[in-house]
């Protein structure tokens, strides 16, 4: 297999653009290509190296994209193939790189694909995807998983007497990955988007496309049973290194959506000398401090549980592998309502900015989140679009739980709060729109909370974020050096990375309290150090230490 020449990722820093939400340039409501277009110099001003686009594809959206039913086109909402090539040449000329979402564990149901193999077994794309007979005569699905969004995992078509699977949506049939028929149409769809110069994929829960041979009975859990014959499924490796054959042929970038890893496993799939199959892998672990599995069972914030997560995966791959770093994507609730606080935002967002892009790795910067916008409130289902929501909704009044109960928990977890339109200055809709509407609701923090604000504001997140970035680019040792967790108070989080003799102090708070903060004589003197970024002005040292006001942050750097 054709070795990397370079490591160009590990230098990039990456925003991620979900586009239905980032900019609408037509004014139909809902954002698109020629939005993006216009925001390019934007984007290229917060000192970030490369896009992730969120699917761009044709798609129903059972799943906003995530269920494609034609991987080698861009959707009708989004502009056109033509317009994406102008995006690219347009990018590429700032300097900007492009990634695409891979989404190959499944289509949609409107996929030409899925249409074909519907019509029966003898269709030559039948075995495309799963289909069984039902058990007991045909009455009960073929086994008990149940999907991630929206009850049982199978879905039966009487037309042909079978059923179909689908580990997440109804609108998403898997693709049967152990039929090199499909193998060889992943391999298409890789070669078409990098021959037409794109620089890299972000491959959709990579992790899920084998299943266990004879799809056995799971453990019963309340969603997503089954998930341990199909995650980290046998054939995994094998088939990643098929693609990965195909993705050096062009020294392409990848990363790979990891549900369920851990550092460990992990390195199976990314430990740069034993052939790696992906560049780097988004785990979850670190987005569970406080939830336990899924946003919908809430807990408290854990800070120790944060830290600790952070320390395995930083010190387990360090030397070995890359990070993906990354607090917020489409998926998740917005950072600062989470482990922030919204009365501080300004001070929690920068903190959790400097707490996550100090750490090794590649850094992610999700739409939003570099002027920090916070989670929106809804009092009702109605108002929530995405199908998880609407079906962890439905699921909690099948359990007769209260409403008032149920809509806090659907406030606090779904994905929906990540997806409010940007919000770019204080026009009608936060200038996302010239519609009347838009296609979902615009946070009414607004007004307060927007681009525009944030550029006048020389004190905003939006330019912290920016001198963050620099900071990061301009000294190797954030990039390379190592990490050592120092013992702290357990609201405190402080590390210490080590770089051809520098050393950089990086501590956060994540109280509001005061916290003693003391760093050992033995380490460094910290008047001595150079105070290279924090979140308050008038930074004194006492006994080479201080104590933290809410949400401070502070770096230093010796030489
Ligand atoms: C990934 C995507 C998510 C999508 C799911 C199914 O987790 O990030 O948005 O719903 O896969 O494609
Ligand atoms: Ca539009």
């Amino acid at each position: 297999m054709a070795k990397r020449t370079s490591q160009w990722y590990k230098d990039l820093a990456v925003y991620q653009i979900w586009p239905r939400s980032f900019c609408d340039g037509n004014g139909d409501g809902i954002g698109d290509l020629e939005g993006v277009l216009s925001k390019l110099d934007y984007i290229k001003s917060l000192g970030v190296d490369a896009i992730w686009f969120s699917p761009l594809y044709p798609s129903p959206n059972a799943d906003y994209g995530y269920d494609i039913a034609d991987y080698t086109d861009i959707s009708k909402d989004y502009g056109s193939l033509e317009l994406f090539k102008k995006v690219l040449d347009e990018a590429h000329k700032r300097g900007l790189k492009i990634i695409m979402d891979l989404v190959i564990n499944h289509t949609s149901d409107q996929h030409k694909w899925f249409q074909e193999s519907k019509k029966g077994p003898d269709n030559p794309y039948h075995d495309y995807y799963f289909w069984r007979k039902g058990r007991k005569g045909g009455k009960k699905p073929p086994n008990n998983w149940l999907s991630t969004f929206q009850g049982g995992a199978w879905e039966y078509v009487p037309e042909i007497d079978e059923y179909y699977l689908h580990v997440f949506a109804k609108g998403q049939p898997d693709l049967n990955m152990d039929n090199p028929k499909v193998r060889e149409e992943v391999k298409k769809i890789i070669r078409f988007w990098l021959d037409l110069g794109v620089d890299g994929f972000r491959e959709d829960v990579i992790t899920f496309i084998s299943k266990k041979e004879g799809l056995p009975n799971g453990f019963p859990l309340p969603t997503a049973t089954g998930i341990e014959h199909y995650s980290n499924g046998p054939h995994l490796r094998e088939y990643l290194e098929e693609f990965r054959a195909v993705q050096m042929e062009y020294d392409c970038f990848t990363v790979g959506e990891a549900p369920m890893m851990t550092p460990k496993k992990a390195l199976k799939f990314i430990k740069e000398d034993e052939n790696p199959v992906l560049d780097m892998m988004f785990h979850f672990q670190h987005m569970n401090a406080d939830n336990i599995m899924t946003n919908f069972v809430r807990t408290p914030f854990r800070p120790g549980y944060l830290k600790k997560v952070y320390n395995n995966w930083q010190t387990g791959l360090y030397g070995k592998a890359w990070n993906a770093l990354y607090l917020e994507n489409h998926d998740q609730p917005r950072v600062i309502s989470r482990y922030g606080s919204e009365k501080y935002r300004v001070e929690s967002g920068k903190m959790l900015a400097t707490m996550y892009i100090c750490q090794s790795g590649t850094p992610f910067i999700y739409q939003g989140q570099e002027i920090g916008m916070t989670n929106i409130h809804l009092d009702s289902i109605d108002r929530f679009p995405d199908v998880s929501s609407v079906n962890t909704y439905a699921l909690m009044k099948s359990l007769h739980l209260p409403e008032k109960f149920i809509m806090n928990i659907i406030n606090y977890g779904a994905r929906d709060n990540g997806r409010t339109p940007v919000q770019w200055s204080a026009e009608k809709n936060g200038g996302f729109t010239t519609a009347d509407k838009p296609w979902f609701e615009v946070n009414p923090n607004y007004p307060e909370i927007n681009v525009e604000a944030a550029e006048a504001d020389p004190n905003s997140i939006l330019h912290y974020y920016r001198k963050l970035l620099k900071f990061r680019k301009e000294n190797e040792i954030v990039r390379y050096g190592d990490f050592r967790m120092m013992k702290t108070e357990r609201k405190l989080f402080a590390y210490i990375r080590r770089y051809e003799g520098q050393k950089l102090l990086v501590v956060c708070s994540f109280a509001e309290e005061e916290l003693n903060f003391r760093l050992p004589q033995s380490e460094f003197d910290l008047s001595k150090a150079e105070l290279v970024l924090s979140n308050y002005d008038f930074n004194q040292v006492v006994h080479n230490g201080f104590f933290t006001r809410p949400y401070e942050t502070r770096v230093y750097l010796i030489k």
